[in-house]
């Protein structure tokens, strides 16, 4: 049935609520959810435009606090409030691609790819060789001096896309990342992130 039953449980969202204050009272984004990301799994997420979608990874990646609930990474609760704990799970374990690229306006599109790698430490030479494969794997060895300016919607998001993987993710958390391009390009990025993800070997 499932190819990944069995497999350990990876991320956990148990009970996860998230509201937002207002003046009119507070906006319930996220009622009592409940989420698994198997190894090796890809999952989707689908809901209306402002159903909390954006919300949900957010919080699953702890770039976001829930108001009430925990996360669980390989069964172990992630202190969410701990910053520098989160900080480092986040740099070491997930991979990220916004719903908006996200790539810094002043790097080329080589450094951008390899700012997640650099945000660690030094930049070793292998990863130095890897940004150059990424580049070449999706399309974009002859941009590899362009500025995100200088770019195309679809090549920033290529970039973005290819960024999340650089640090050799387990999880790669991906918000809508071809929401704003057309079916074909994103039909074809598309393929590249599953194709990514079979060759890193994480979960989606
Ligand atoms: N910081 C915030 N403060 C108050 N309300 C917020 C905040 N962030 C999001 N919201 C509200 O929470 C709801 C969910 O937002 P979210 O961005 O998660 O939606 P989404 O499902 O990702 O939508 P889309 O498909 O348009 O990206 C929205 O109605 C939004 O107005
Ligand atoms: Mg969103």
């Amino acid at each position: 049935m499932n190819k990944t039953a069995g497999a350990s449980c990876l991320l956990e969202g148990i009970g996860l609520h998230k509201e937002f204050p207002r003046p009119e009272g507070p906006l319930v984004v996220l009622d009592d959810t409940h989420f698994q990301l198997r190894e090796k799994e890809a999952v989707a997420v689908v809901g209306a435009s402002g159903s909390g979608k954006s919300t949900f990874l957010n919080i699953l990646g702890a770039l976001d606090t829930p108001t009430a609930g925990e996360l669980r990474y390989r069964g172990r609760p992630l202190d969410t409030r701990d910053q520098k704990v989160v900080d480092q799970w986040r740099l070491d374990r997930v991979g990220f691609v916004f719903q908006t690229h996200m790539l810094l306006p002043d790097f080329t599109a080589y450094e951008n790819l390899l700012l997640p790698v650099r945000v660690r430490g030094t930049v070793p030479q292998e990863q130095r060789e890897r940004a150059r494969r990424f580049l070449a794997a999706i399309g974009l060895e002859d941009r590899a001096t362009h500025l995100p300016g200088q770019l195309s919607g679809g090549e920033q998001q290529r970039i973005a896309l290819a960024r999340a993987f650089m640090n050799r993710p387990e999880i790669v958390l991906a918000d809508e990342p071809f929401g704003n391009l057309d079916r074909e390009i994103g039909g074809r990025l598309g393929g590249m992130l599953f194709r990514l993800r079979d060759e890193e070997d994480v979960s989606l």
